[in-house]
This record gives structure tokens, sequence and C-alpha cells, in this order.
């Protein structure tokens, strides 16, 4: 109750108030102090060449890169994808969009134009160093075409998409309150139904949960769909909990 009236102030409060000061920049980090397994290294040279991304390894933080080779090589080996002109994609709860580069350089790979859109409600939540979430997008999102983060709940979202992304959706109140988002928008079903409804035919959902009660909990708001779920391999980055892929198809 009390927790659910501070988020709801603390929510209101973050949308109204910005600062404003130079970009958000991070600095790259030397890679050659990286530890990979034999396993992971020859899989990060293939995704390398593969995706075009030597220039972002050069230009970004250790953990960045980490979490965005995880992201492209789940991707890459699951996703079953075919060549076309144009693909929609949609990002949900993007939160800083810290992987927005495995997104773009996956999908763009197999299209001529790609329109990418993140949407995140909660895009004005500020870090310890007065940035907040949107800014940080912006830099991760910097250079990449076709790339749109839009602050926004996700239910006022009404386009067609060909691909949908949703990394950590909050199917548990908990961890929902404790990322400071007040009651009223805990909506796991309708959230999910509505996504579903964005798809378009034969379009696909990618979800990852974390933890046996979240996926447990997915499962149940995905049942009756078309979908197949694995347990991910920790390559490239370790997660505190263990994490699960369910891929959704349109019918
Ligand atoms: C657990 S976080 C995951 C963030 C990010 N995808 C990641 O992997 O780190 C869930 C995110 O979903 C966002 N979110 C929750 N409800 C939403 C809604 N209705 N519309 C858009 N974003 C939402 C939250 O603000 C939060 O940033």
């Amino acid at each position: 109750m009390l927790l659910n009236l501070r988020n709801s102030i603390d929510f209101f409060l973050r949308r109204k108030i910005h600062f404003s000061r130079k970009n958000y920049y991070e600095e790259n980090e030397d890679k050659s102090t990286l530890i990979f397994l034999d396993e992971e290294i020859n899989r990060e040279k293939n995704i390398i060449e593969k995706y075009n991304l030597l220039d972002y390894k050069n230009n970004s933080t250790i953990s960045n890169y980490c979490q965005n080779l995880y992201i492209i090589d789940l991707l890459d080996k699951y996703l079953n994808i075919e060549n076309c002109d144009t693909l929609r994609v949609l990002d949900i709860g993007s939160k800083n969009w810290y992987y927005v580069r495995a997104e773009f350089s996956y999908f763009k790979k197999y299209c001529n134009n790609l329109f990418l859109d993140g949407v995140e409600i909660d895009a004005y939540r500020l870090y310890a160093n007065f940035y907040n979430r949107l800014e940080v997008a912006k830099y991760y999102m910097k250079g990449l075409s076709g790339v749109n983060y839009i602050p926004d709940d996700l239910k006022n979202i009404n386009n067609r998409y060909d691909y949908i992304i949703w990394i950590l959706p909050f199917v548990l109140i908990g961890p929902h309150r404790y990322w400071g988002l007040p009651d009223k928008y805990f909506l796991p079903k309708k959230l999910f139904e509505h996504a579903y409804s964005l798809l378009s035919k034969h379009g696909k959902m990618v979800i990852i949960n974390q933890g046996e009660e979240e996926f447990n909990t997915q499962k149940n708001l995905m049942s009756g769909l078309k979908y197949k779920s694995l347990l991910l391999d920790n390559m490239f980055y370790k997660y505190k909990h263990e994490r699960y892929l369910s891929i959704i198809e349109k019918e």
C-alpha cells in the first residue's frame, strides 16, 4: 500500500522533471582483458564477422559488449528468419535500450528497410549520474537508422510488427513494484494479449523470462498459442538467475 503510493508519486514526478546537460557518453574499454571460453572465442569471431560488429567492439564498454553478444547470439541461434525487403520490429520495456545494437544488427542483416521501435513506460527514471533512461538510450541508438525509442505505455502502441522482443516482462507483482512502477500498470495478461494482437500473421514474439516462477507464469499466459521454449545457456554473460527463451508464432 505505502510502496504503491510512493511509486505512484515518484513515477509522476520523474515524468515532469527533466535535467539538461551534455549528452550521455561511455568510454571504450579494452577488450583484450576479456576472458572467454574457447567455445565463446570461436562464436564471438563468427558473430562479429556475420553481423559486422568490429567497430562496435572497439567502441563499447566490456559489460555492454558482452550483453549485446548474449542477445545477438540467441537471436542468431534460435530465430529462423528469412531475407525480406522490410521488417518492423518492436522491443517492449526497453529500459535504457542497452541491447539495441544486438537487435539492430541482427534484423538489419535480413532486410533492406528496418523499422525498430522500443517502447518504455518509465523512460525518465534517473540513474545515480542523473541521466535518465531515455538519454542513455539515445547514446546506444546513435548512428542506427530506423530506430525509435518511444517513451510510452505499450497499451498505446497500435502498429503492426513482424517481430516483437520482450526481455523480462513483469509477470509477477513483486519485480514490478521493486522497479518502482505503480500497481495500476501491473496488467500482465492485458499487456500480453495486446502485444500478441500487434503481431502480423506468422509474426513472432521472442520472450525472455528469468527464474522458474516467472517462466511458469509466462507459460500460463502463452497457453493455447503456438510456441517453443528452452533454457538459455550463459554464453558471453553470466546472469544471476537462469533465463528461459520462448518464441511464439502467430497463426
Ligand atoms: C525487468 S525490466 C526489463 C528491461 C529490459 N528489457 C532489460 O532486459 O533489462 C521491464 C521493463 O518494462 C517496462 N514496462 C513495464 N510495463 C510497461 C508498459 N506497460 N509499457 C512499456 N514498458 C513497460 C518497465 O518500466 C521496465 O523498464
